[in-house]
């Protein structure tokens, strides 16, 4: 599927996936730091944004598969940085499951290896039907308060109002098919240790949607990968902290693609 992407910069290629129920739009304080250094490109993932929505069920391996073929048709042939916020997140590891030859690094925001919990993917099929059924507002009210860092709230209302904004714009069909997607997405902790390229592992220090300790323990299994915790963030630290979080991105993508270039195959970074 032709996903819709913006894109920004020149240089090596970074690609960066939104969460739930969200957009590229959810990157817009990451586009112009990164892009002054790498070719950024932000797809809308299938469903959301403005790119096709399939009904039924959205697979995290057919968001990679899309993803692939976005990088595909933008003809590029090189390895390049995958990152991910939350379902993002959840895309990025199927990728990197079962694609990691196109991969110079991962980046891993925000997000949780682990499967759902039997009563968790209950919970997202009835919401995927109640969606369908309602409309969008029920996701919007459940997800507002659990976010953003309460001191978001206060230091910017307008970002936190354009997500609100970007989650009410996106398709019953979408949210719903990505509900079912992610409710039978696969324990990716097993893999983990396979994941031998250099990874970065990024959590809002307040993140109560997929908190710290999930961040922690994916740090641990993935050889050599790098955590970070950003003090005073939630879950969308990278649109909270950008201040804090894009030093830490470019500090990783500047280290992944010298190593890459002097020392082809190496996890240390
Ligand atoms: C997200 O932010 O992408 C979602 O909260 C992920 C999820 O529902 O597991």
């Amino acid at each position: 599927m032709r996903l819709s992407y913006e894109e920004t910069g020149a240089g090596e290629l970074v690609v960066l996936l939104h969460g739930f129920p969200l957009s590229r739009r959810m990157w817009s304080e990451q586009l112009g730091p990164l892009g002054a250094r790498y070719r950024v490109v932000v797809p809308d993932l299938r469903g959301h944004g403005e790119s096709p929505v399939v009904p039924g069920m959205a697979t995290m391996e057919a968001m990679a598969d899309d993803v692939l073929e976005l990088v595909d048709w933008l003809g590029v042939t090189d390895r390049f940085v995958l990152g991910g916020l939350s379902m993002g997140g959840y895309v990025a590891l199927a990728f990197a499951r079962r694609r990691l030859e196109h991969l110079k690094g991962l980046m891993l925001l925000d997000t949780r290896a682990g499967a759902d919990t039997p009563e968790a993917a209950m919970t997202r099929v009835k919401t995927a039907q109640a969606v369908l059924a309602l409309g969008v507002t029920m996701v919007v009210d459940a997800m507002m308060p659990r976010l953003f860092a309460p001191a978001a709230l206060v230091d910017h209302p307008d970002r936190v109002q354009a997500i609100k904004s970007i989650m009410e714009q996106t398709h019953p069909e979408g949210v719903a098919a990505a509900q079912k997607g992610m409710a039978c997405r696969p324990d990716s902790r097993p893999d983990l240790a396979r994941i031998t390229i250099p990874t970065l592992v990024l959590v809002g220090e307040q993140d109560v949607i997929t908190p710290p300790a999930e961040s922690e323990l994916m740090a641990q299994s993935i050889p050599g990968a790098r955590l970070a915790v950003i003090p005073g963030a939630g879950h969308m630290a990278p649109l909270e902290k950008p201040e804090l979080v894009n030093p830490i991105l470019l500090d990783f993508l500047d280290a992944v693609t010298r190593t890459a270039s002097s020392k082809s195959g190496s996890s240390e970074v």
